[in-house]
């Protein structure tokens, strides 16, 4: 079958249906927001893990993208020209990966972040004989306790041991804060940069992100630069959050069902290798667009169980799209997805980050 033969009724199931419309409208308004705030947007790829969305934000007017591994980010190199600025925000660590890093920074502009003086170590050992030397910025805790220095004293102090160590320069400041965390960010942040411009440094980048408060950003003036993921596609994890609606959610996993054991539940051929078992905290699987009625409460790993509280008026073979609780994940599982434009498959793109884990 060619591609212009491929459609929402034919393309074999489960399959990932990316419409690019709804990415392209994400993508603007977030990047409209940033620019009347003065904010630099640099989009973590962990989302779609495509060097062509990657270019979409870039041509909205993102300055670089994040990534979380040095694979994603060679592949996304490999994939774009036109993606020549990368922030890394992982603490590299072993010597297979700092030879990767040194060959990643000859190819493009590239910044990384440290929590510990460990990793600092690491980093100079390796940078120290580069003929450039590497931005490292620190990464901050400001409440999601998950990697991070823990106080504005203990970045500041290792924001001077960067700025002394051989093949390294201080980048800036980097968090990760939860949902509602600009007061935090900003708290911290502005206390950091004061210790450090005490000491004589200057703080060229401040970095904040994530999907949930990208609209209250502004609230954390401290911030130069904003690193959202999801935004770009939206799940049900963001609607949920009162985010978003499902009229914003790009990506959707098209699915068959392949039974109707009883009035009230049906069988459908994604599981968990297609939806993950990721919950986020919510009951279930994913939401089936236009059937508000239908919980999906069960997976195994190519069985998804959809039961509604009446008749499910479902039979085998339909077709039904489904909004994902994180679409990140998805994007993981699958080699490729389905380009959909004005309401059809335009093209079938390989996931060119997926499973670059190291
Ligand atoms: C370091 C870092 N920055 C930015 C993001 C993007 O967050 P979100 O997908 O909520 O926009 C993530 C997501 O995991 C992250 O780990």
């Amino acid at each position: 079958m060619t591609k212009a033969e491929l459609t929402i009724r034919t393309v074999n199931t489960p399959a990932v249906l990316v419409d690019l419309e709804i990415a392209r409208r994400n993508i603007e308004r977030f990047q409209a927001y940033a620019d009347a705030q003065g904010l630099a947007v640099r989009p973590h790829i962990k989302t779609h893990k495509l060097p062509a969305v990657a270019e979409m934000q870039l041509k909205a007017g993102a300055i670089g993208i994040t990534c979380q591994k040095i694979s994603e980010a060679e592949a996304m190199i490999a994939g774009s020209p036109k993606i020549t600025d990368v922030l890394l925000t992982y603490n590299i660590i072993g010597l297979e990966k700092l030879e990767h890093l040194k060959a990643l920074a000859r190819k493009v502009t590239l910044s990384v972040v440290a929590d510990s003086e460990a990793v600092v170590e690491g980093l100079s050992g390796a940078f120290a004989s580069e003929p450039a030397p590497l931005p490292v910025l620190v990464e901050c805790n400001t409440g999601a306790d998950r990697c991070g220095v823990p106080t504005p004293e203990s970045a500041a102090a290792l924001a001077q041991r960067i700025a002394k160590a051989p093949g390294l320069v201080f980048g800036g400041l980097m968090t990760y804060p939860p949902a509602g965390g600009a007061a935090a960010v900003q708290s911290f942040m502005s206390r950091t940069k004061a210790f450090i411009e005490a000491a004589g440094l200057t703080v060229p980048v401040i970095t904040s992100g994530g999907t949930p408060s990208m609209m209250q950003a502004a609230e954390a003036p401290v911030t130069t630069e904003y690193r959202p993921g999801t935004y770009v596609y939206n799940d049900r994890s963001l609607v949920s959050r009162g985010v978003c609606g499902w009229e914003d959610c790009a990506l959707t996993v098209l699915a068959t069902v392949v039974s109707v054991p009883a009035a009230n539940r049906a069988i459908i051929d994604a599981g968990s290798k297609a939806l993950t078992s990721d919950l986020l905290g919510l009951s279930g699987y994913g939401h089936v667009l236009g059937r508000d009625d239908i919980a999906i409460d069960q997976l195994s790993e190519e069985h998804g169980r959809l039961v509604s509280k009446g008749p499910i008026h479902l039979n085998v073979g339909d077709r039904l799209r489904i909004v994902p609780n994180h679409a990140c994940v998805v994007t993981n599982m699958v080699d490729t997805v389905n380009i959909l434009e004005r309401g059809e498959i335009s093209a079938v793109w390989p996931v060119s980050a997926r499973g670059c884990i190291v």
